[in-house]
């Protein structure tokens, strides 16, 4: 592909040019001096607009941890994960790239205008036809399923280059492990569609996450954690249940979208790299200015991960959106779900953020001594309405039918604070 540069955009202004040095492997970032004036600071923490290095128009480099592949972080926030990276190796494959040879430069060129949150980059790959189409849910899903057991090898043919093509363009750019698609739906008709480029009047953005039938009820599951946090009071966009040819998948509606409007958004991993606390949530939520309810919205969401047993709680779970004004926010809780795997080892089940220094064993203690720390006004009264909305588990997981097994386990993992 051999992208050697691209122009990263937000908003129809030009933010700056981001090369590849093939050498060094590393990219390298200058913003555009007309955007320094536009007073949008985009990555506050690590390339602020007012730093003397973005004012003397000296390049920012990439970052050499293996998460953010040599890109700013503030970029590597717009490549996908696992599921995405599979996607376009296999995209490469079909269009006889080495794998070897593309870079996250040309990564980043591929996903053109596709990213989560509102940085587009250019020049695009063009994946062809711009308008939005009826996307068949069940069929996508099954050929997903193939692409990914097969990886090296899905055969195109005449019948499913189509959904080939529609599943690069609904499915490679959102992050995350599991398999997912971006569409938009219409919550009066049920329709579906896909969901990148302009969408019509009545339709929303969502991001489906596939379940994958197996045994384990993963978008059940993640419905039940949606309704127990609703009721602890944490802050979620609207998601619910649809089963298309008898599988039941999870959607949640974008964030990171209002209406056909892009939401510049960042990872809590690109916005301060190397933050594995919740106490540098905390710190990252002060050095930003945020308001007090931000504060106490992230406190909530600790202690339920930790109640509920979201030890998933990695960098990447956790969001900050920026307005058109410029001005920061938490962004609504997501990928909140019982992520303790019974059949693994109890050590390999930790968190992946520390409370007060521990990532196991987490108690009613520790998350006071949290609420202490970073005056959280009523930290135990917080907790407390955690611990209560997680009391509604077997209600909610029972009106879904799930597994009494599996109910009981999850509740015997509960801790109980
Ligand atoms: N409602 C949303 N709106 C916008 N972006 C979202 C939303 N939900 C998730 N995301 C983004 O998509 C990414 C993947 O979603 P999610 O974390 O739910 O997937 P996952 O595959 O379960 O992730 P993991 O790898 O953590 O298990 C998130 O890291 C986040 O950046
Ligand atoms: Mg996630």
């Amino acid at each position: 592909m051999e992208t050697n540069v691209v122009k990263v955009k937000l908003w129809g202004m030009d933010v700056g040019y981001l090369s590849w040095d093939s050498a060094a492997r590393l990219a390298v970032f200058e913003y555009e001096p007309l955007f320094l004036e536009q007073g949008l600071d985009i990555a506050p923490l690590t390339m602020s607009i007012h730093s003397p290095r973005s004012r003397k128009q000296i390049p920012w480099t990439g970052d050499t941890d293996k998460l953010y592949q040599g890109l700013p972080p503030m970029i590597a926030d717009s490549l996908p994960d696992k599921w995405g990276n599979s996607l376009f190796k296999a995209w490469l494959r079909d269009n006889h790239i080495s794998t070897k040879k593309a870079t996250p430069v040309d990564h980043l060129s591929f996903i053109g205008s596709r990213a989560m949150g509102a940085l587009e980059y250019e020049p695009a790959q063009k994946l062809g036809g711009h308008s939005a189409f009826s996307v068949d849910v069940q069929r996508l899903y099954d050929f997903a399923k193939q692409v990914l057991n097969e990886r090296e090898a899905t055969v195109l043919n005449q019948e499913n280059s189509i959904l080939w093509q529609d599943l690069v363009k609904i499915s490679s750019s959102p992050g995350g492990k599991r398999p997912k698609a971006i569409v938009a739906l219409n919550e009066i008709t049920g329709d579906v569609i896909s969901g990148q480029g302009i969408i019509p009047e009545g339709f929303q953005y969502y991001i489906l996450k596939y379940d994958d039938h197996s045994a384990y009820p993963f978008a059940k599951l993640e419905y039940v954690y949606y309704q127990m946090a609703l009721d602890a009071g944490i802050r979620m966009m609207p998601s619910k249940l649809k089963t298309y040819g008898g599988v039941t998948h999870f959607l949640t509606q974008r964030f990171d979208r209002n209406g056909n409007d892009k939401i510049h958004t960042q990872t809590l991993a690109a916005m301060s790299p190397l933050s594995n606390s919740y106490e540098e949530i905390f710190a990252v939520i002060r050095r930003l200015n945020l308001p007090y309810e931000d504060s106490r919205q992230q406190y909530l969401r600790m202690a339920f991960n930790v109640i509920a047993r979201n030890v998933d709680d990695h960098s990447k779970n956790f969001s900050f959106c920026m307005n058109r004004d410029g001005a920061w926010r938490l962004s609504p809780a997501y990928d909140l779900t019982y992520s303790v795997d019974l059949t693994a080892p109890v050590y390999s089940n930790r968190h992946s953020l520390t409370v007060n220094g521990k990532d196991e064993d987490i108690t009613r203690e520790d998350l006071e001594t949290i609420g202490l720390k970073n005056d959280i006004q009523d930290y135990k009264t917080l907790i407390n309405k955690v611990a209560n909305a997680v009391t509604h588990f077997e209600v909610y997981a029972k009106e879904l039918d799930l597994d009494e097994k599996l109910i009981d386990s999850i509740k015997a993992d509960f801790i109980k604070v």
